[in-house]
């Protein structure tokens, strides 16, 4: 039996239930989405059952969709047991229980969907790695081009007498035109797809992942939107005009298809497929979703004297009038901007949720206890709270820009890439491929708002996801 350490913890069973069948599944979703939320779900039954380890329903808990019944691991001893290859099998655990049609993606399973014993799993993870090496050279000047567009137009935006800019949809076009100009090598402005690439994007990711996506996504009451998107699968058909847009689009990305052709043995087909996977969704969606909006939202709130700090830290650091060419002499003297980073992937993790199946019957350590799981056993950990860890972080609600500075040892705490964020991802593991590539674009993109603005505020109604540029200082 495989163990995830060898202490002299005592052996317990995992508590908690899954309660009547149907019924209690039902329940936990609706603790998850609509009554706690997806934090306080967790945190409260940490609480009630004295253990950071405990049977949980996961979403989407209905009889349409495969069995949820799992395990949360919520703690840095037992969560990166989720991240050892060697353990667990990731066989169509990308969402959990539930797993999108492949219909989604011309017919053929995506990368994040296959196991690393699965023989494609190796090529497929190389050629994301090429995907990003061979654009290498692009991805700053293009994502330093896409970001004065779209702080222009919150500029004019906000000259024109509104009171505030909606940096969503400004961030979704930013995000959407840096990667399709370095990948596709193509603008997609000059094409039919005009600027409605991340419009087709949001629909197809909408409508694939509708089951698992968060409490409150739709303007429906908690119910009705259960009814609509968490009843059963929805089918791709509602989506497929979209979807065949973006695959013309991406049939224009010659390079990278005859790099998948030719170095990984893909038919063209395929290649569109999993191309418009990784850069649709494992990119776009990661930037424009979670890392941009983000950032964004938490810098603005770290306020004015915060903010002067931090671009002092990189105008001095970067040629203003170059942070293209300037940014990777640089990033060592920005130790501020690193860690600033570093924190807000801490606070906010970008994806929430790991899931996996022991390959065999394992013993998994909590910080107080240890237990034995059964082989195929579906376990998940909540991000949210294992980057909140009270045992490794000290304040851990508190957003600390600064600690990680001259704390090397910390960073091997935070796992927002499916890894820990001291290692780098390899064709033998599930961490993500752009792990390194998302933490230069997250750094430059803070690089680039403190070459613009000395300081900026947002509008009090900004949210994570949604924020609102209100006002600036230019330098
Ligand atoms: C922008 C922000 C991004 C975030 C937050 C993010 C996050 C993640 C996470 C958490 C996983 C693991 C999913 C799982 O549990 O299996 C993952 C997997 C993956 N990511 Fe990313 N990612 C981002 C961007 C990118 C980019 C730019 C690429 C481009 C190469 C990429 C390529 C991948 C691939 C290929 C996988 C699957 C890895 C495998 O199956 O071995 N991601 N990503």
């Amino acid at each position: 039996m495989a163990s995830s350490g060898s202490s002299n913890l005592p052996t317990k069973e995992v508590p908690g239930s899954y309660g009547l069948p149907v019924l209690g599944a039902q329940k936990d979703n609706l603790d998850f989405l609509h009554l706690q939320g997806e934090v306080e779900f967790f945190k409260s039954r940490v609480a009630k059952y004295n253990s950071t380890v405990f049977k949980v329903n996961f979403i989407p808990g209905n009889p349409a969709f495969p069995d949820p019944r799992g395990i949360a691991l919520l703690d840095q001893s037992s969560f990166p047991v989720l991240l050892d290859s060697s353990k667990v099998d990731k066989t169509n655990v990308f969402t959990g229980s539930y797993k999108a049609s492949d219909d989604f993606t011309g017919g053929y399973r995506v990368l994040s969907y296959l196991d690393t014993t699965d023989p494609k799993h190796a090529t497929l993870k190389n050629f994301a790695f090429e995907v990003l090496k061979r654009n290498g050279r692009k991805f700053l000047p293009e994502f330093q081009s896409a970001f004065h567009a779209a702080f222009d137009a919150a500029e004019s935006e906000l000259s024109s007498g509104k009171n505030k800019a909606d940096m969503a949809p400004l961030l979704n076009q930013l995000a959407f035109q840096f990667l399709a100009k370095s990948i596709v090598n193509v603008d997609p402005l000059t094409t039919k797809l005009a600027d409605q690439g991340p419009t087709h994007l949001l629909r197809w990711i909408g409508i694939q992942f509708a089951p698992v996506a968060p409490g409150n996504s739709t303007p429906l009451p908690g119910f009705a939107e259960d009814v609509v998107i968490r009843t059963a699968p929805l089918p791709f058909l509602l989506v497929k005009a979209d979807y065949d847009k973006l695959c013309e689009f991406f049939q224009l990305a010659t390079e990278m298809l005859d790099m998948g052709e030719k170095e990984f043995g893909l038919s063209r087909e395929e290649a569109v497929h999993q191309l418009l996977f990784l850069v649709g969704m494992n990119s776009w969606f990661g930037f424009s979703a979670r890392v941009l909006p983000n950032l964004l939202y938490r810098v603005g709130t770290l306020g004015a004297e915060f903010q002067k700090r931090l671009g002092d830290e990189i105008r001095a650091a970067i040629d203003v009038s170059d942070p293209a060419g300037s940014f990777y002499g640089a990033l060592e003297k920005m130790p501020l901007l690193k860690s600033t980073v570093l924190e807000v992937f801490r606070f906010d993790p970008p994806v929430l949720y790991q899931y996996g199946r022991p390959r065999e019957d394992m013993v998994v350590e909590s910080h107080d206890a240890k237990f034995v799981i059964k082989k195929g056993q579906l376990l998940g950990g909540s991000q949210a709270l294992v980057c909140r860890d009270p045992k490794v972080f000290e304040e851990p609600d508190q957003l600390i820009p600064d600690r990680f500075v001259g704390k090397e040892e910390l960073q091997a705490n935070v796992f927002w890439s499916n890894g820990r964020n001291t290692k780098s991802p390899t064709a033998d593991d599930k961490q993500c491929a752009g792990k390194n590539f998302v933490e230069t674009i997250a750094r430059f993109y803070l690089v680039q708002l403190f070459a613009r603005y000395k300081t900026f505020e947002l509008s009090e109604d900004s949210t994570l996801n949604t924020p609102f540029l209100k006002s600036f200082a230019r330098n």
